[in-house]
């Protein structure tokens, strides 16, 4: 089967709305990104995006010059021709864990004006179950005559990080729909991806990204848990990780112990979830543990260290690593925040280092630390080394240079970076990771 070409409008060009609408003009489509924000669209009519994303870029610019995207603040302009329309908005979090509709509900009012006749509206961002019917009836509200239109619910799976990846190779593709001949257009939409398509109806399509990252948010819980308790009784938990991810029944990612999970999903996520069920009646115990178990995780790793000082007042902390995970500048929910405000809660000197974080960084912890140019600025006479993020820079780190810039080597490892021979080796390096043997040298400190 040949692609059929479609005019594609995605509304909101955040994370989600800009990698979708890349991939589907580089697939063939003719794609049209929207969104309020008048600079960002700018920004990206000159051809730079404006979040850091491997891969994204390069493909921005070629779908660009080819003539198959296009981007816009008007939704007249860009829903001219649209057959499709995917809302790709922000769903935040209220203080109580339920999501914030109003974006969506925002851009469903907008729209409704520009809508043609037999269009699609798809909905990529995260939603409670039964948004999509609230969506619809928004719609059919703010029309100003009658028209036919479909809704489908089509969740998105990608990962900050490897969205571009993610969306051209995604594991399945999700379209819950009420009527046949729409979730069939949008699954041809997809054809080009030749992935594993799976029709559900729309509350299903809605619940299936909900469990989905509830699960993966629980499997890091668990696998913190099992760490925490190795370290008492003296296992390892990478080769119990490896040992139980062979059982393909349990499958071997996400089973990273660390100090918790963060980002804009799973931690907004899981309470959504949490939320939902309490809403209906339920009482998601388990789910509560694992939000539960993620607050305190990043917390270990200052305990950790006040063990090992006693008193942290004034000793330098370097932080390594500050967005919630490698290959992203996002900071939302990132555990480095937790840890930073704790350790100068207890009085340390807190330098950090992330190579691509420390602008985003600076809105969420300000002038409160100090911001280092380098891992070896940020070491520089440290009395203990944090790494908060596994960036493949700090994984290729010679730890012999450590010696000679610390005050005193003590690595203090979130993210089991490190490769413990090469840290057995280093003569004075005191080395504490997760859920494994500590590495002490006796009688140096
Ligand atoms: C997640 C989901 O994976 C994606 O499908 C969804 O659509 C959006 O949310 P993302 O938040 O970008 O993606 O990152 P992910 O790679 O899932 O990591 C989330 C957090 O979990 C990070 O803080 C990461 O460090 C942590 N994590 C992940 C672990 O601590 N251990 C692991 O084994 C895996």
């Amino acid at each position: 089967m040949s692609l059929i070409k479609m005019n594609i409008a995605v509304i909101g060009t955040g994370y989600v709305g800009l990698s979708t609408g890349v991939c589907l003009a580089e697939i063939g489509h003719q794609v049209n990104g929207i969104d309020v924000d008048e600079a960002k669209i700018n920004e990206l009519l000159q051809g730079s995006s404006p979040i850091y994303e491997p891969e994204l870029e390069p493909l921005l610019q070629k779908n660009m010059k080819k003539g198959n995207l296009f981007f816009t603040t008007s939704l007249e302009i860009g829903l001219k021709d649209a057959e499709i329309i995917i809302l790709a908005v922000g769903t935040p979090q209220h203080e109580d864990g339920s999501v914030d509709l109003s974006y969506l509900f925002g851009a469903a009012k907008d729209l409704a004006p520009h809508l043609k006749n037999k269009s699609i509206v798809v909905i990529k961002s995260t939603v409670p179950v039964g948004t999509n019917h609230q969506v619809k009836k928004l719609i059919e509200d703010h029309l100003p005559h009658p028209i036919a239109f479909d809704m489908i619910s089509n969740p998105e799976f990608l990962r900050q990080g490897s969205a571009i990846s993610d969306t051209l190779h995604p594991d399945r593709i999700i379209i819950g729909s009420l009527e046949s001949s729409a979730a069939s257009k949008v699954e041809a939409m997809y054809q080009p991806l030749h992935a594993s398509i799976i029709h559900t109806s729309i509350e299903s399509a809605e619940m299936i990204k909900y469990a989905s990252n509830a699960f993966l948010a629980t499997k890091i819980s668990f696998i913190n848990q099992i760490a925490n308790l190795c370290e008492s009784v003296g296992a390892d938990v990478e080769d119990v990780a490896m040992g139980m991810g062979m059982d393909k029944r349990i499958g071997a990612t996400f089973l990273q112990a660390g100090i918790g999970y963060g980002g804009s999903c799973f931690p907004k996520d899981t309470k959504a979830l949490l939320h939902m069920a309490k809403q209906n009646g339920h009482h998601f115990s388990q789910l509560n543990e694992t939000i539960a178990i993620n607050d305190t995780q990043p917390l270990l790793l200052v305990k950790k260290a006040v063990n090992r000082f006693t008193d942290l007042k004034g000793k330098k902390i370097a932080l390594l690593g500050l967005s919630f995970k490698p290959e992203t500048d996002d900071m939302r929910e990132a555990p480095s925040i937790k840890i930073a405000q704790k350790l100068l809660e207890l009085g340390t000197v807190v330098t950090a280092y992330d190579p691509i974080a420390i602008d985003r960084a600076k809105q969420v912890l300000g002038n409160s630390i100090h911001y280092a140019n380098s891992v070896w600025e940020a070491l520089k006479d440290a009395d203990a080394l944090f790494l908060l993020t596994e960036w493949g820079e700090f994984k290729r780190i010679d730890v012999t240079r450590v010696t000679g810039l610390m005050k005193q080597p003590i690595i203090f490892d979130g993210r089991n970076c490190f490769d413990t021979d090469k840290i057995e080796a280093c003569e004075k390096i005191e080395y504490y990771p997760v859920g494994k043997k500590a590495i002490l040298k006796e009688g140096f400190y």
